[in-house]
């Protein structure tokens, strides 16, 4: 892609500044108004802005709406999960008052408009398609003195699992997603800043796809084991997918069940698989993703296809087959990668942060994960280390929060 034009950079620097005034007039004379008239003052030699394509810095995702936005949106570069944890002062009243201060700030910084008391009102002006969903835990309805989904707990133990509690569980989850990384990094600290006298931190992961602009818009992200992951998928804004994603329950209704799974990819061992191996442990080739019985990436596998020898062509042991879902058993899937430190003799320290969205967790989820650990090839290279379920409320309208479903 080429380098945008001075041109381009000065109008955004202009239309982000008219944002910032409006931002800073709508939250009255607090300190990001001020900061935000000083930098405006001291910046009337730019040069007058000339219209150009819109910068991606520029995008935005509305935030108020029926379902909360970060699920049916097309996965963004980065994404920041963050588990807390209630404290025990933090009740009814104070849950209320934390979900309605963190409604507000999301509400603000997803469209390019700084907290209240921002302390770096300069860095919520590039949105960049940032969202921020939130899912509740058993722990906080049960403060909430409400009741959950029945399966709203933790998933039962796989026999896969080697799960570290720094990586599970949780009262409130944060999912932070946006094409700009010091865009995410900023909300992140807006919104802990003020989550303080209401929770602490238990577990925080940074994930990421291909940058923005890398790809085309739309293709299906590729994991660390380099393997199109993403294709078998339902359709945002499809029958299918609502069917799939949306829950018809309660104070769910138009919210989603969220399971987040942190496995560990052992990439040294896979280094020791050939291609061919790789290929058959998944049932899909490597180069664009196709099942083994075809050649473009959508085409449908057919798992009756066998070889001159009788062999099923797609493994039994292929994760494709043992993870393809009877009628009503899909789940959604929105992954991210990590990559970390690694430790002792190993190279690498890398996985995948699993994340599916579907209405039922037990209906949809739990029976997909029991056959892939009772068998599932991609188990060799593959471990679950971190487990969360949350219960992700419906949207709300402007003046409304997240939760309120549940707890108005
Ligand atoms: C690190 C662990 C995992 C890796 C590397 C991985 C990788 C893949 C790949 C490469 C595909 C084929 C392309 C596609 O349709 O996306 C796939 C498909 C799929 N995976 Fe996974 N996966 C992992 C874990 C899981 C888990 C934990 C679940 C659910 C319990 C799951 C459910 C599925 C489903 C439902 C499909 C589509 C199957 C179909 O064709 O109907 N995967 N996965």
């Amino acid at each position: 892609m080429p380098a945008p034009a001075e041109g381009a950079r000065s109008d955004r620097t202009g239309s982000t500044r008219r944002q910032f005034l409006l931002g800073g007039a709508v939250a009255g004379v607090g300190a990001a108004a001020a900061i935000g008239v000083d930098y405006a003052l001291n910046r009337q030699d730019t040069p007058a802005p000339t219209p150009t394509t819109p910068m991606n810095g520029d995008e935005v995702v509305p935030f108020f709406g029926v379902h909360q936005a970060g699920i049916d949106t097309p996965a963004q570069a980065h994404g920041l999960f963050l588990g807390l944890d209630l404290l025990a002062t933090t009740d009814r009243e104070g849950l209320t008052r934390l979900l309605r201060i963190l409604t507000d700030d999301a509400a603000r910084l997803t469209q390019g408009t700084p907290a209240l008391a921002d302390s770096e009102p300069e860095l919520a002006m590039a949105p960049a398609r940032l969202t921020v969903t939130f899912g509740f835990g058993p722990g906080l309805v049960a403060r909430a003195a409400g009741t959950g989904p029945s399966w709203l707990a933790p998933l039962p133990a796989f026999t896969v699992d080697r799960l570290q509690p720094e990586f599970s569980d949780g009262d409130l989850l944060l999912q932070i997603a946006g094409d700009d990384p010091l865009t995410v990094a900023h909300a992140a600290r807006m919104l802990l800043k003020d989550t303080r006298s209401f929770t602490s931190l238990r577990w925080s992961q940074n994930g990421f796809r291909r940058a923005y602009g890398t790809e085309r818009p739309g293709t299906t992200m590729r994991n660390l084991f380099g393997q199109v992951d993403g294709t078998t998928n339902p359709l945002p804004g499809t029958k299918g997918f609502d069917a799939v994603v949306w829950s018809d329950d309660g104070w769910l209704a138009g919210g989603t069940g969220a399971v987040i799974r942190r496995i560990r990819m052992d990439l040294d061992k896979w280094d020791r698989l050939d291609r061919s191996g790789r290929e058959a442990s998944v049932g899909r080739n490597l180069v664009n993703g196709a099942p083994l019985t075809g050649q473009k990436e959508f085409d449908e596998p057919d798992f009756a296809a066998t070889t001159a020898i009788g062999f099923p062509v797609i493994p039994q042991f292929a994760h494709i087959r043992r993870a393809r879902g009877e009628d009503g058993e899909q789940i959604f899937r929105r992954a991210y990668n990590y990559d970390e430190r690694p430790a002792g003799s190993s190279v690498s320290e890398s996985g995948l942060i699993f994340v599916s969205f579907q209405a039922d967790v037990d209906r949809q989820f739990t029976p997909m994960q029991r056959r892939l650990d009772e068998l599932d090839l991609l188990n060799e290279w593959t471990t679950p280390i971190g487990s969360a379920v949350f219960a992700v409320p419906p949207g709300c309208r402007e003046g409304g929060f997240i939760g309120e479903t549940l707890l108005a």
